[in-house]
C-alpha cells in the first residue's frame, strides 16, 4: 500500500486533533473487502511458455488462459463479483420480456448516471453499434478524445470517419499532467469550422481515455466541450465505460472536488452529455453486459427498435435477467468511494514500483492499467517491428504474465488508403482486473518486468504473418525476426533495483 513518508514531526504544541490527523495520513489503506472464494492458478515453466506463445502466433490474445499465471490482458469482464452480485444472479427473472431485473437496471442507471432511457446490450460494442447506425450518415465526421478500437470501427462501418481532438500531451508518455484525456477545444472548433456542424452527428468523449493510458478528462473540460457543442447543436455521447474511475481522478486532482463523493461527480459528468455507451464489463464489475443510455425520447425509440434486430428485446438486449441484476448491483458498488480508491490505488502501486526502478511507463499512472512505453523499453526496434507486440509476448515468456499490445497493431489501417496507422503511442497495457489480484501478484509482475528490462537488448522484433480484416489485434499472427538483423543495442543506464 502507498505510505506517506513525509510526516510532519510530532511536536509538543500538537493538539490531540493534530495528532489524530497525522496518524490518519500515515496509515495505509487496504481493500474494502475480504476474499471468500479462490481460483487456483497454473504455474508453467519457461519452456512451456515458449511453446505456448509460438503456438499462439506471438499474440497474447491467442494464448489459452490455462497457460497464463497472472492475467493482465484486460480489465474487461475479468473482475470478481461480490457476494451480493452472486446473490442477485440467483434472482434472475428470465422472462423473455419485461424482466424485473431490467427495471432494476434501468433504475440504477437513472440514479447513478442520470439518463432517463436505457437500452441493455450484450456489451459496450453493442451500444456503439446502435448509436452509430442511428446517428451517423455516410460522409459524417465524428470527433473524439482519441480513438477506441471498436468505437471507431462502428463509426466507420456506419459511413463516418473519426477525427482525433485530444490534447497533444496525450501522445507524450512523459508529460506529467493531471488531465491528459482532455479535449483540445481549438482542435474541436477547427473540425466544426472545416466540415460544418451539420456533418458532425455527435462528439464522443471517453472517460477515462483507454488508448492514452487510462488518462482522465477534467470536469472543467467537459463543461467547456458541452458549451461549445451546445452553441452548434452538436450532441455529446459519453463513453462511460470507465467514467467512475475518471470521477475519482476529478475528486483527487481537480480543485473544488475533494469534498464531493464519486457518485456526485459521476452524475455531474454525465449531465454534460446527451447519451452514453457503456461496457458494464469494466467499472460495473460484471463479466458481461452493457447499455446505451439516452436523454432524447425519439433517439431512444429508434434504439429500442434497432436493438431487437441485433441484440434482443429492448428489455434484455442480449443479456440474461441475472446478468442485468448483477450489473444493477454492480453500479451501486462501483460508485463507493472506498472501492474506487482501493482500485485505483492498486494500479498506482504497480506503476510507482516500476517507476522506482527506472522502467519507462506512461505517466501519470492511469486508472485501470499501467502502460509500458515499448518505444523506450525496446529502442532498438522500429515501429514496423512491432515493439509493443514483442514486449507483450516476451513478458509472457518471462513470467507467465499476459498483457496486451496497444500500439501499431491495435491502431490498424486507414480504411481509405489501406495504409497502417502509425500511432505515436506504442504501449503494452498491464490491465488490472478489479478485486482479483493481491499486492503480491503485482510485486511478482513488477519483478518480472525488471528482469525483462535487464535483458531488453537481446529481444528481437516480430513480423506479421497473418492479418485479419477487422480489429486485427485480436487474431493477427507473428513470427520473430532474426536477431542478427537488429541495430546496435541502445545502452540506457542499468536499473537501480533498490526497493
Ligand atoms: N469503450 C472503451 C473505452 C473500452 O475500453 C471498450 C472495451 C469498449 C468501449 C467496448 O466494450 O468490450 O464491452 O464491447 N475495452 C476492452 C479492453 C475490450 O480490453 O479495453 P466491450
Amino acid at each position: 500500500m502507498k505510505r506517506t513518508n513525509e510526516q510532519a514531526p510530532i511536536t509538543a504544541e500538537m493538539s490531540p486533533a493534530d495528532l489524530s490527523r497525522r496518524s490518519r495520513t500515515r496509515r495505509s489503506w487496504a481493500e474494502p473487502y475480504k476474499i471468500k472464494m479462490v481460483e487456483p492458478l497454473t504455474m508453467t515453466s519457461p519452456a512451456q511458455r515458449r511453446q505456448a506463445i509460438e503456438e499462439a502466433g506471438y499474440n497474447t490474445f491467442l494464448l489459452k488462459s490455462k497457460d497464463v499465471y497472472i492475467d493482465l490482458l484486460t480489465d474487461s469482464g475479468t473482475s470478481a463479483m461480490s457476494d451480493r452480485q452472486w446473490a442477485g444472479m440467483m434472482m434472475g427473472d428470465e422472462a423473455y420480456s419485461g424482466s424485473e431485473n431490467f427495471f432494476h437496471l434501468e433504475e440504477a442507471v437513472r440514479s447513478a448516471y442520470g439518463y432517463p432511457y436505457v437500452v441493455p446490450t450484450h456489451q459496450g460494442r453493442g451500444a456503439e453499434h446502435l448509436i452509430s447506425r442511428i446517428l451517423i450518415k455516410p460522409g459524417d465526421v465524428v470527433p473524439g478524445n482519441m480513438y477506441f478500437t471498436t468505437t471507431r470501427l462502428h463509426q466507420e462501418l456506419a459511413g463516418g470517419s473519426f477525427v482525433d481532438i485530444i490534447v497533444d500531451e496525450a501522445h507524450d508518455t512523459m508529460a506529467r499532467l493531471p488531465f491528459k484525456g482532455n479535449v483540445d477545444l481549438a482542435k474541436l472548433q477547427r473540425v466544426i469550422d472545416d466540415v460544418g456542424p451539420e456533418r458532425i452527428p455527435y462528439v464522443t468523449i471517453g472517460a477515462t481515455v483507454n488508448m492514452a493510458g487510462g488518462q482522465p478528462i477534467s470536469m472543467q473540460n467537459l463543461r467547456d466541450v458541452h458549451q461549445l457543442c451546445k452553441r452548434y447543436g452538436i450532441r455529446i455521447i459519453l463513453d462511460a465505460t470507465r467514467a467512475v474511475e475518471n470521477a475519482w481522478f476529478i475528486k483527487d486532482r481537480e480543485p473544488g472536488f475533494a469534498d464531493h463523493t464519486v457518485a456526485e461527480i459521476l452524475f455531474e459528468m454525465c449531465s454534460y452529455s446527451d447519451g452514453a455507451t457503456m461496457s458494464g464489463k469494466k467499472d460495473l464489475l460484471v463479466n458481461i453486459g452493457g447499455f446505451l443510455a439516452l436523454r432524447e425520447e425519439d433517439i431512444y425509440d429508434q434504439a429500442r427498435s434497432l436493438v431487437v434486430v441485433y441484440e434482443g428485446m429492448h428489455t434484455y438486449g442480449g443479456l440474461a435477467g441475472r446478468d442485468m441484476e448483477a450489473m444493477a448491483i454492480g453500479i451501486a458498488e462501483a460508485v463507493q468511494d472506498d472501492h474506487i480508491k482501493a482500485r485505483i490505488g492498486q494500479v498506482e502501486y504497480l506503476g510507482q514500483k516500476l517507476l522506482g526502478w527506472g522502467i519507462p511507463i506512461v505517466e501519470p499512472v492511469g486508472g485501470h492499467a499501467v502502460y509500458l512505453d515499448a518505444r523506450r523499453f525496446l529502442p532498438h526496434l522500429t515501429q514496423d517491428q512491432f515493439p509493443a507486440q514483442t514486449l507483450a509476448a516476451e513478458l509472457y515468456v518471462e513470467g507467465g504474465i499476459r498483457a496486451m499490445e496497444r500500439g501499431i497493431v491495435s491502431a490498424g489501417r486507414d480504411p481509405n488508403t489501406g495504409k497502417n496507422h502509425h500511432p505515436k503511442l506504442e504501449l503494452v497495457r498491464l490491465t488490472i482486473p478489479r478485486r482479483v489480484y493481491t499486492q503480491a501478484h503485482l510485486d511478482v509482475t513488477a519483478e518480472c518486468i525488471a528482469d525483462l528490462y535487464e535483458r531488453r537488448h537481446t529481444i528481437p522484433g516480430l513480423e506479421m504473418v497473418y492479418e485479419p480484416k477487422y480489429l486485427r489485434f485480436f487474431q493477427a499472427r507473428f513470427q520473430p525476426l532474426v536477431l542478427e538483423t537488429l541495430a546496435t543495442p541502445d545502452l540506457t543506464p542499468e536499473l537501480a533495483l533498490a526497493d
